[in-house]
């Protein structure tokens, strides 16, 4: 990985910024990208002499394509692109609103796309790349309802994903395209969803996001099409698909607080 120009958006904290620093310790270069300038700046600053730090909003199609431009014109290359930033929302199927899925579709699977589109012709003029998609296991199995238009947006995003790698199979085999499906990850994001709700980060089991950012420098480094980041939860979405009655299966779920 040494050397690499690795973009990472969502970096200003949790996932993201453990990532940067990750790259950073393998000698690759990271760019990191994010609202919040001080907490980026900061990162940028632990994970590598040469990171860049780039502020934008990735629910911006052009600063999405700004953060390209930028990264291409200090490094001349970008090696690979990591679709990390994701918000989640606390609400039950029957009180969704429009604003809740258009802000779902917006961050979770819009800031995907404008990053793949953005990247992917500098990409196919080289004939190389990695295109790293976070997803969630809520996009594999919808372990909590009241998640649900988050659930359904990184299902959205999965899709896009398989069907992205299939479009670049045969022209491009060496741009590589992998989805990473994390469980529950002790960071902020549980405080910062869409209505507020549990804090991610006193979860009984949930991952630290440096094993988040460990498996996907394991992805950079060994591309696969599907990373799960715990042993088990590959084995758990075969057997929720493959279950007789799902209904069964879902009565183990969460859903929404009694009385709701
Ligand atoms: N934590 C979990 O339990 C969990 C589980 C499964 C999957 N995931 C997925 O993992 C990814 C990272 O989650 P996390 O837990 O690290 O979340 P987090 O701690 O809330 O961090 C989110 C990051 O995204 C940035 N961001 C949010 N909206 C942005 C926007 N419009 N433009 C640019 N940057 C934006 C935030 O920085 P600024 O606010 O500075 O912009 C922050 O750096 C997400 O895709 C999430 O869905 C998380």
């Amino acid at each position: 990985m040494q050397d690499k120009i690795i973009v990472i958006t969502g970096a200003s904290m949790g996932i993201g910024a453990a990532l940067a620093l990750q790259v950073g310790q393998q000698q690759a270069i990271p760019v990191l990208v994010a609202r919040s300038r001080v907490e980026l700046e900061a990162v940028a600053a632990a994970a590598h002499p040469l990171a860049l730090a780039i502020v934008a909003d990735v629910t911006q199609r052009a600063d999405v394509q700004r953060v390209v431009a930028e990264a291409l014109q200090r490094f001349g290359r970008i090696d690979a692109w990591v679709n990390n930033v994701g918000r989640g929302i606390s609400r039950p199927v029957a009180q969704l609103s429009d604003d809740d899925i258009d802000a779902m579709m917006a961050v979770n699977v819009k800031s995907a796309l404008y990053g793949i589109q953005a990247v992917l012709p500098h990409f196919q003029e080289r004939g190389t790349g990695h295109i790293i998609n976070v997803s969630s296991m809520l996009g594999r199995i919808p372990f909590a309802s009241i998640r649900s238009a988050y659930s359904a947006s990184k299902a959205f995003l999965n899709s896009l994903t398989i069907n992205l790698r299939m479009d670049l199979r045969h022209d491009y085999p060496n741009i590589h395209v992998s989805t990473v499906y994390p469980g529950v990850v002790a960071t902020e994001f549980g405080l910062r969803a869409l209505g507020g709700g549990m804090d991610s980060r006193h979860f009984p089991g949930a991952a630290t996001a440096e094993e988040i950012a460990a498996a996907i420098i394991g992805c950079l480094q060994t591309p696969r099409a599907d990373v799960y980041t715990r042993p088990g939860q590959h084995a758990q979405v075969a057997a929720y698909f493959s279950a007789a009655d799902v209904a069964t299966v879902e009565a183990g779920f969460g859903g929404p607080p009694p009385g709701r």
